[in-house]
């Protein structure tokens, strides 16, 4: 079995196919994922509102990524793991640094993912030249829930969208080897996406994206949300394998994301 790297991304962005990403939080439905295929593993910090029930990610502390990211790994061949830093665990390049390295050491994350623009640059640049993959995420950011006022869509406006798509430009050139979008207007993930080598993988960003990426617990209609640019592959689906080999099948067909699932 042939294990997913940077490489593989890199090379599935330039044959112009799609990559496909889901979340886990446990080796269970890690196994299920990585047997069907998906390419990446997402131990997202969202497991604070799937696993948690918390309205944010913001207590999700760094122990919570080391253990969920290890039982993940557990569960896993071939896909390639990126896990979550959380919140205020990279406020500094020397506190990113002691965090990353555990979560790739203790969790056995193989790129860990950092939300935020030009001001974790800095950080992203001191964590490359250890080694260290990171994967940058951009628009909708989460851990600043309070500060953006709730889950919007971002780069509505002209002057937002130039922001994102300078920010996206500089953390590429930073050493970021990945960019989660997620929450934004079609039109400027896709021009993102043509803007940088480095593999672009939306959420709510539109079919351009080299990628998608969706929480597994919304695909499979556990949580109760209703939100737009998801969908719950389980309802024709008489298996939780079957779901997610659909969901597989209409991200690489471009069936998934549909006009109505974007901005
Ligand atoms: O935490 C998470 O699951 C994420 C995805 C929604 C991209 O960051």
């Amino acid at each position: 079995m042939q294990q997913v790297t940077l490489n593989t991304l890199k090379e599935t962005k330039l044959a112009g196919k799609k990559i496909v990403c889901l979340t886990a939080y446990d080796a269970g439905f890690a196994r299920l994922l990585d047997k069907a295929g998906v390419d990446v593993i997402l131990v997202g910090d969202s497991l604070g509102m799937v696993l948690h029930g918390e309205n944010t990610t913001l207590k999700v502390s760094m122990s919570d990524m080391i253990y969920h990211t290890r039982i993940v790994k557990a569960g896993c061949e071939r896909a390639l793991i990126v896990g979550d830093m959380p919140f205020m665990s990279y406020a500094s390049p020397a506190q990113a640094l002691g965090n990353a390295a555990r979560l790739m050491s203790e969790g056995g994350a193989e790129v860990v993912k950092l939300e935020g623009g030009a001001v974790i640059a800095d950080t992203i640049r001191y964590l490359d030249q250890h080694g260290i993959p990171v994967c940058a995420h951009l628009g909708l950011t989460p851990q600043s829930v309070h500060k953006l006022g709730g889950y919007h869509v971002q780069g509505r406006d002209e002057d937002t969208a130039k922001q994102i798509l300078e920010d996206a430009k500089l953390l590429e050139q930073a050493g970021a080897v990945m960019l989660v979008l997620e929450c934004v207007p079609h039109q400027l993930a896709a021009e993102i996406t043509g803007s940088l080598s480095i593999p672009v993988i939306g959420i709510g960003a539109g079919a351009q994206c080299d990628g998608q990426v969706l929480v597994l617990y919304d695909i499979l209609g556990i949580t109760e949300r209703q939100l737009r640019f998801s969908k719950n592959f389980l309802e024709p689906a008489t298996s939780i394998q079957s779901a997610i080999e659909n969901y597989i099948k209409a991200v690489r067909s471009g069936e998934f994301p549909a006009a109505e699932h974007q901005y």
